[in-house]
């Protein structure tokens, strides 16, 4: 090719180049929604948007502030979803719509001595799940064993909304028709029930040794966790897979402390993280290979005593066992959990 028909081309491209970004930034002044697109590799679909309430002068959060906070630690996967550009500004609709295999389940570990006394959610952890291992006993794993697993994530994506906005919109029971009315939702509507309840959870009294807080920005998520347990932390996650036979490929190894931060995602217009500190509980990870060859390092949760947890739990259910054991369960892709790094001298 002649340097003549090189330069002609490098002209044509930033001429595209130019013409793309200036049609993008006339859609956005504008205030149009216009169609992103996913980053590839992570294969989501993005959420339906609704009209943005987000003030335009105010940037959306970006893995700066993790980064600032946590310089050795890397983002998780989990979060960089949440943070992916074209999903703000944009408030979803569709959390109500959760998938609800993964809300369910998210529920059913997060009632730990509660009772789950609510038949609907028995029902559909049972239809969604008839014959997969969630809850297993300390020493059930070993190389070799065989189960049924489904590696869920909640189906929608949010975006973090600023702090300084999320600071600014009520977050609490007694301010709920507040918070209807500021995402022009209706009283008695489906997503106004699933607020209702998640705003419910949060505002539940801790339970013996756990530490909760409901974390509705991403710097106020890191700012918890940081507190809790440091900066010198793992944060990991299990990535999403489909549902099929897994056998245990290794030992299981335990990662860090007894101690563990773990971050839910709630069902919610914007992403918020039910998160907490819970005594006496080993994050392991299990090393899975699927029946398709597909590796998995799902990361789970042994809580060491539930001598006080109501002996209706589900986990008791399914094992067949009565409060006291170490009771562990995997945990779905949407969850973080933190825990402190032992491999390495604390960074002064
Ligand atoms: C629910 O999650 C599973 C596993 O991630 C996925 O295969 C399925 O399509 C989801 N369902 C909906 C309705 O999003
Ligand atoms: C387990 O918890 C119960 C009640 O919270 C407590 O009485 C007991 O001492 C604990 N057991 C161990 C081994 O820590």
């Amino acid at each position: 090719m002649s340097l003549a028909n090189s330069c002609a081309l490098l002209l044509l491209f930033f001429l595209t180049l130019s013409l793309f970004i200036t049609c993008s930034t006339a859609a956005n002044t504008i205030g149009v929604t216009h169609t992103t697109v996913a980053v590839a590799a992570d294969n989501v679909p993005l959420p339906k948007k609704v009209a943005t309430f987000l003030p335009s002068d105010i940037s959306p959060p970006t893995e700066k502030y993790w980064y600032s906070r946590l310089p050795n630690t890397p983002l998780p996967k989990a979060l960089r979803y949440l943070l992916q550009p074209g999903h703000y500004p944009s408030i979803n609709r569709e959390f109500a719509n959760e998938n609800v295999s993964a809300a369910v389940i998210l529920r059913a570990y997060r009632t730990t001595y509660r009772i789950s006394n609510k038949r609907d959610d028995k029902k559909s952890l049972n239809s969604a799940l008839p014959d997969s291992t969630i809850f297993y006993q300390y020493d059930d794993l070993h190389p070799g064993k065989k189960m049924k697993v489904l590696f869920t994530e909640s189906g929608t994506k949010v975006s973090f909304l600023p702090r300084q906005v999320a600071e600014s919109i009520p977050f609490s029971s007694d301010k709920v028709p507040e918070i209807l009315k500021y995402f022009k939702l209706e009283v008695n509507s489906k997503e106004a029930q699933v607020i209702r309840e998640e705003i419910g959870g949060c505002e539940e009294p801790n339970m013996e040794g756990e530490e909760k807080y409901c974390a509705t920005s991403l710097e106020s998520l890191i700012d918890f966790s940081v507190e809790r347990l440091g900066q010198n932390v793992r944060v990991l996650s299990t990535e999403a897979g489909k549902k099929q036979e897994y056998t245990v490929s290794a030992a299981v190894r335990m990662i860090g402390d007894h101690k563990a931060a773990v971050c839910h995602k709630m069902r919610y217009p914007y992403a918020v993280h039910y998160c907490h500190v819970i005594a006496d509980t080993e994050v392991d990870e299990v090393p899975l290979v699927g029946a398709d060859g597909t590796k998995v390092k799902a990361v789970t949760v042994c809580h060491l005593n539930t001598s006080a947890w109501s002996p209706d739990h589900m986990a008791f259910q399914v094992l067949k066992i009565k409060p006291g054991p170490a009771v562990c369960h995997f945990l779905d892709s949407d969850t973080l959990v933190w825990v402190p790094k032992k491999d390495k001298k604390m960074t002064p």
